[in-house]
């Protein structure tokens, strides 16, 4: 089945949402999405969005944050341009509907930016967090679908799974692409989960909104769709990838086997939460002057340290000192969420240790979302556009998404006024010669096995050792993974799969490459952050097949 529209956006987190609601404008959508059109790790954000709003704050202030948070590796301009686009983005998020908490009460009615209650998170030297309670990402996936529901210019399709991007250069069989490097995109081939279907999804500008990769480690906060489909997806097709190593880890997921690494909010830190070890005694003094507002590095890395001294399975984060009225108001989420697990956080502290939370690389942009790949645009977490250098500061990343949504879509609807390509011929996937499989042991074993590699070694602390074994025990997954991707008929865990094995190949390689530690990268064979030799990004591209 061939399905032809003028755009073609792929995710409906923050950044595929915002980017559709705007190209709809100016021509035909459709937008595919892996499960129910929620699902996706803006759902789950819950700190809120960076942006500078006290009169006592500034721009500068924020650009510095974020430097010092991407520890040499920020591009300038990018950060420039995306903090002095904050407050207009959250702006229009208020005009469509997102209810952020004031400073008077704690109900969801700021009406403008005067009324806004501004969080503080990690690595911030100014409150700037703009937030709906704890459930910030929540308010605002509802208030966008709800707008995306209403165009009729859009046409949503859920449990669709995008499988490959289509180039001019791709040949057909199981959509190997083997791109001339200046191609062109075309759209994409997506499963439909429901009918069993390769659907051919043609259209002239294609955007990848995919999101993160944390499902690649064995603990993360991320929901499941986080498999890094759009990363594998780009680089298959040709496009530039970067800075893969800077996976950033969380400190505080709460500790319980039945709780999937739920992520506590640095918003809890941010109004005076601590951390401290089983004793009772704070610790952060020992590794920081900021303490337990530091960045995310710091701190993940001080809580895996202690966690290797005392032998103990967590540490504990305290806020009860706070009282009950107040984190029932602030954190009414984490407050009912924690109960659940048999935790009350007004009374006592709560287990917490770090899980993989973001992805600081992805596929390589410009300052508009474009990849390097002729119509295909990249926004989101998916996308490496420079703001986050080694390691992202807190609750950038929305920020990130919005600011780029919005200049991608200028840029795209510009493309697609000014489209005059002729796309070759696009034949149907090719699905003749495989047949149904008898052997799903191999996907859910291969599955677990990358999950623990890379957390056991390619996790917070990283060495040459380490990374050596995860290279070679990746590259017999993915031979296994391509035989049978070609003998069988493809499944969704399968595509997943091949993703999330392309994805920890990437961050594997990317890792070995850099002999340094910074930002979210710590190698104990390199300690220290070399700027003569390192102050680069990592660059991969897949070799030119012809
Ligand atoms: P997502 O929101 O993840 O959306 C990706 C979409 O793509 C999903 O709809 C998914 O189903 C779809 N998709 C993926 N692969 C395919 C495929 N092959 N085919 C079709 N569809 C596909 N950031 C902040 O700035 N502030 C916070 O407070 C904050 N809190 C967070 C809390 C948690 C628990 C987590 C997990 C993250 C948090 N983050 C936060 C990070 C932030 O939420 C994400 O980086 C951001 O939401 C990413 O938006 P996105 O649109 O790029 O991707
Ligand atoms: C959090 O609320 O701690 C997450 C914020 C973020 O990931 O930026």
């Amino acid at each position: 089945m061939k399905i032809e529209s003028d755009f073609l956006i792929i995710g409906s987190g923050v950044a595929g949402l915002m980017f559709a609601l705007k190209v709809a404008e100016a021509g035909t959508v459709a937008l595919v999405t892996k499960k129910r059109a929620a699902e996706s790790n803006t759902n789950y954000a819950q700190g809120g969005i960076a942006s500078v709003f006290d009169h006592l704050d500034s721009y500068e202030a924020h650009m510095e944050d974020t430097f010092n948070s991407g520890s040499g590796l920020c591009d300038p301009n990018v950060v420039e341009m995306v903090v002095k686009d904050g407050p207009a983005r959250i702006r229009e998020l208020i005009r469509l509907g997102v209810q952020f908490n004031t400073k008077s009460s704690p109900e969801h009615i700021a009406l403008n930016e005067e009324t806004l209650d501004l969080g503080r998170e990690g690595g911030h030297s100014w409150n700037r967090i703009v937030h709906a309670q704890d459930m910030t990402g929540e308010a605002v996936e509802c208030a966008l679908l709800e707008q995306i529901q209403k165009n009729d210019r859009i046409t949503v399709y859920e449990n669709h799974l995008a499988i490959d991007l289509i180039t001019c250069s791709t040949r057909v069989k199981r959509g190997l692409v083997t791109t001339t490097h200046e191609d062109h995109c075309c759209g994409a081939y997506v499963f439909d989960r429901s009918g069993r279907i390769v659907k051919t999804f043609c259209s002239k500008i294609t955007l990848l909104a995919t999101g993160g990769a944390g499902k690649v480690y064995l603990y993360t906060s991320n929901p499941d769709i986080a498999t890094g489909d759009g990363i594998a997806m780009g680089y298959r097709a040709g496009t530039t990838v970067a800075n893969l190593e800077f996976v950033q880890f969380h400190p505080t997921c709460l500790y319980h086997p039945d709780a999937k690494n739920f992520l506590i909010s640095e918003a809890v830190r941010g109004e005076g939460g601590r951390l401290i070890d089983a004793q009772g005694k704070s610790f952060m003094e020992k590794y920081d002057p900021l303490k337990d507002l530091a960045c995310r590095d710091v701190v993940a890395r001080a809580i895996d340290t202690e966690l290797k001294k005392s032998g103990k399975e967590f540490v504990l984060l305290d806020i009860s000192h706070k009282g009950e009225t107040f984190i029932k108001n602030r954190f009414p989420n984490l407050y009912r969420k924690a109960l659940q697990f048999g935790f009350d956080m007004t009374k006592e502290p709560l287990p917490v240790v770090p899980a993989a939370h973001y992805m600081c690389g992805g596929v390589a942009t410009d300052m508009e979302g474009r990849s390097d790949i002729r119509y295909l645009y990249v926004v989101g977490e998916a996308a490496c556009t420079g703001l986050h250098g080694a390691n992202r500061l807190a609750s950038n990343s929305l920020l990130e998404a919005l600011v780029y949504s919005h200049k991608a879509s200028a840029a795209a609807i510009e493309d697609l006024k000014n489209y005059q390509f002729k796309c070759p011929e696009i034949s149907p996937w090719d699905e003749m010669s495989t047949t149904d499989s008898d052997e799903q042991i191999m996907v859910s074993h291969n599955w677990d096995e990358i999950r623990r590699l890379m957390w056991n070694y390619v996790g917070i602390v990283r060495s040459d050792k380490r990374l050596e074994r995860a290279k070679r025990r990746i590259e017999i997954i993915l031979k296994e993974i391509n035989e049978y991707y070609w003998d069988f008929k493809i499944t969704a865990d399968l595509i997943e799969l091949r993703n999330l094995a392309t994805v920890a190949d990437l961050i594997i390689r990317c890792a070995m490459h850099r002999k340094e530690s910074r930002g979210l990268h710590y190698n104990i064979g390199y300690p220290e952050k070399n700027d003569s030799l390192w102050k680069k990004d990592t660059i991969l591209r897949r070799p030119f097949i012809g």
